[in-house]
C-alpha cells in the first residue's frame, strides 16, 4: 500500500489549525503529523519531521509564511508547501510562488478543496534525485564508447527570429538524442511565457524555472529538486506554469542559471522564444552555439538575414551561429542552395518536412528520435544535428567568451549595445 501523505499545519491561530486538522481527519491516506504556531517553529518541525506537505499560513508574527517557506524550501527541497491566506491578491500569489510554494488556498476553504490541493501537489511532486557531479556517469546503461566527458558543459540555444519555425521540435529532439548518447543533458524551456516543452514531452510538473529565480547560489541539490526527468533520461527545466510568472525571472537570473547548469551538465539545450527580448538575448549571449532555424520562405529569410546583421553588431563570432533549414521540401520554395547563397553562410543541417509525423509526435508527447519513428528521415536529421554538436563541441573551448557578455551587459541592454556599436562606427 502507498504510504500516507504526511502533513504539517502552520498557523498562528490554534482554532484555525484545529479546523484544518478536522477537515483532514477522515482521509485514510492523509496524516497530520504536527502543528506549528510560528514560522520559526515551522522551520524547526519541517527539519525534524520532513513532512510531505506543509499547509502554511501567510500572516504570522515573526517570520511570516513566505519567509518560512523560502527557508524550508532551501533546507528541505522535498517538502511541498501550500500557502493558505485570506488574500487572493496576485502579488501574494507571485511572492508565494517565488518562495517555493506549490499551490495557494484562499481562506475560507472547504474540505474537498483542501484535500484536492494536497493530493494534486503530492502527485506532482518532483522526482528528487541527488544530482551527481558530471564526472560520475549519469547514464549507466549508455554504451561506454559513446560517452566522453566534456570539461565544461556546453550551452546550445535554439532560436529563430520567425515564430513557428520548429525551434521547440528541434530543441527537444536534439536534447533527447544527446541524452540517449549518454551525455548528461538538460533542456531548458526559455520560452518563458508560452513554453511548449511540457506539452511536447508530456511532462506534468509543478516546478519550473521560476523556482530557481531569486536564488543566489544554484547548486546541484537545488537543481535536482526542480528538474523533471524524462524517460529518455533527459533532465528538463520547464517554463513557469503561468505567463505572468515569467516576470519573476530577471535577466541576471537567466545568466546565473545557465552558467550554473553548465557546471552540472554536459549539454544545456535552451529552447527560446522568437521575440528578441533582453532575456532571450541573454540566453543567446551565454550560449556557446546558436542553432538558428529558418524555413524556405522569403519572410523567414528576411528575418534571419536581419538577425545575422544583429549578430555582427553584437560581435558574435560567425562560428557561433549554426544555420539549420527546417521543413525542407525539395523543388519547392527557395532552394537550400539559394538560401546558403543569399545568406552567405554555410548550412549545417537540413531537416525535411513531414507534417503529420511531426505534429503527431508533438501531440502524443513522444519525441521523434525515440520510439517507432526514429529511422524516419526527419528523425535521422535531428540525430545527425545532435551528433554534429557532439563532434564540434566536445573538448572545444567557447568561441564567444563569457567575458564579452559581461562587457556587453554593461553597455546598456540590447538596443544600447546595438546603437553604441553604430556610434563607434560613426553611423
Ligand atoms: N520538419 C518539420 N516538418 C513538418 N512540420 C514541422 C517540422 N518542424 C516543425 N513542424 C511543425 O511546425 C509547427 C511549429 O513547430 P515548433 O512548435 O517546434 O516551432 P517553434 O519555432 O518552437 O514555434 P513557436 O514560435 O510557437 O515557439 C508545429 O506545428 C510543428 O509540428
Ligand atoms: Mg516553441
Amino acid at each position: 500500500m502507498a504510504e500516507n501523505i504526511r502533513v504539517l499545519i502552520v498557523d498562528d491561530l490554534p482554532e484555525t489549525r484545529e479546523n484544518v486538522r478536522k477537515l483532514l481527519q477522515f482521509e485514510p491516506d492523509i496524516e497530520v503529523i504536527g502543528q506549528a504556531g510560528t514560522g520559526e517553529e515551522a522551520i524547526e518541525m519541517a527539519q525534524q519531521f520532513q513532512p510531505d506537505i506543509i499547509l502554511m499560513d501567510i500572516n504570522m508574527p515573526g517570520i511570516d509564511g513566505i519567509g518560512a517557506s523560502q527557508k524550508i524550501t532551501e533546507l528541505i527541497p522535498s517538502v511541498q508547501i501550500i500557502i493558505m491566506s485570506v488574500q487572493s491578491d496576485p502579488n501574494y500569489l507571485r511572492r508565494a510562488m517565488m518562495a517555493g510554494a506549490r499551490d495557494f488556498l484562499t481562506k475560507p476553504f472547504g474540505g474537498d478543496e483542501l484535500v484536492a490541493a494536497i493530493r494534486r501537489v503530492h502527485d506532482k511532486r518532483p522526482n528528487i534525485q541527488l544530482a551527481q557531479p558530471r564526472s560520475q556517469r549519469a547514464y549507466p546503461n549508455a554504451p561506454a564508447a559513446e560517452v566522453q566527458t566534456i570539461p565544461e558543459g556546453k550551452v546550445l540555444a535554439v532560436f529563430s527570429p520567425k515564430g513557428g519555425s520548429g525551434c521547440t521540435t528541434i530543441a527537444i529532439n536534439v536534447a533527447v538524442a544527446l541524452a540517449r548518447r549518454g551525455h548528461k543533458t538538460i533542456l531548458v524551456d526559455g520560452s518563458l511565457q508560452f513554453g511548449d516543452v511540457a506539452v511536447m514531452l508530456d511532462l506534468k510538473g509543478m516546478t519550473s524555472l521560476a523556482d530557481l529565480s531569486e536564488r543566489g547560489e544554484i547548486d546541484v541539490e537545488l537543481i535536482s529538486s526542480v528538474v523533471q526527468v524524462h524517460k529518455s533520461n533527459l533532465n528538463v527545466l520547464l517554463a513557469p506554469p503561468r505567463p505572468e510568472m515569467a516576470d519573476v525571472i530577471s535577466d541576471d537570473n537567466v545568466k546565473n542559471l545557465l552558467e550554473s547548469l553548465r557546471l552540472s551538465y554536459d549539454f544545456v539545450v535552451v529552447d527560446t522564444a522568437s521575440y528578441l527580448t533582453e532575456k532571450t538575448l541573454t540566453m543567446l549571449d551565454v550560449a556557446d552555439r546558436i542553432i538558428l532555424v529558418t524555413q524556405q520562405s522569403l519572410p523567414s529569410l528576411k528575418n534571419v538575414s536581419r538577425f545575422f546583421d544583429l549578430t555582427e553588431s553584437l560581435e558574435y563570432d560567425t562560428e557561433k551561429v549554426w544555420l539549420v533549414v527546417n521543413r525542407v521540401i525539395e523543388d519547392q520554395g527557395i532552394s537550400v542552395k539559394n538560401i546558403g547563397d543569399i545568406l552567405k553562410r554555410p548550412i549545417v543541417m537540413t531537416i525535411p518536412a513531414a507534417e503529420s509525423l511531426v505534429s503527431a509526435s508533438a501531440n502524443r508527447g513522444v519525441p521523434l528520435v525515440m520510439g517507432a519513428n526514429q529511422k524516419h528521415p526527419v528523425s535521422i536529421s535531428l540525430i545527425k544535428l545532435a551528433d554534429y554538436a557532439r563532434r564540434e563541441l566536445v573538448g572545444k573551448q567557447p568561441v564567444d567568451g563569457k567575458v564579452k557578455s559581461e562587457a556587453q551587459k554593461e553597455s546598456g541592454g540590447i538596443f544600447g549595445r546595438f546603437f553604441g556599436k553604430r556610434e563607434q562606427a560613426g553611423g
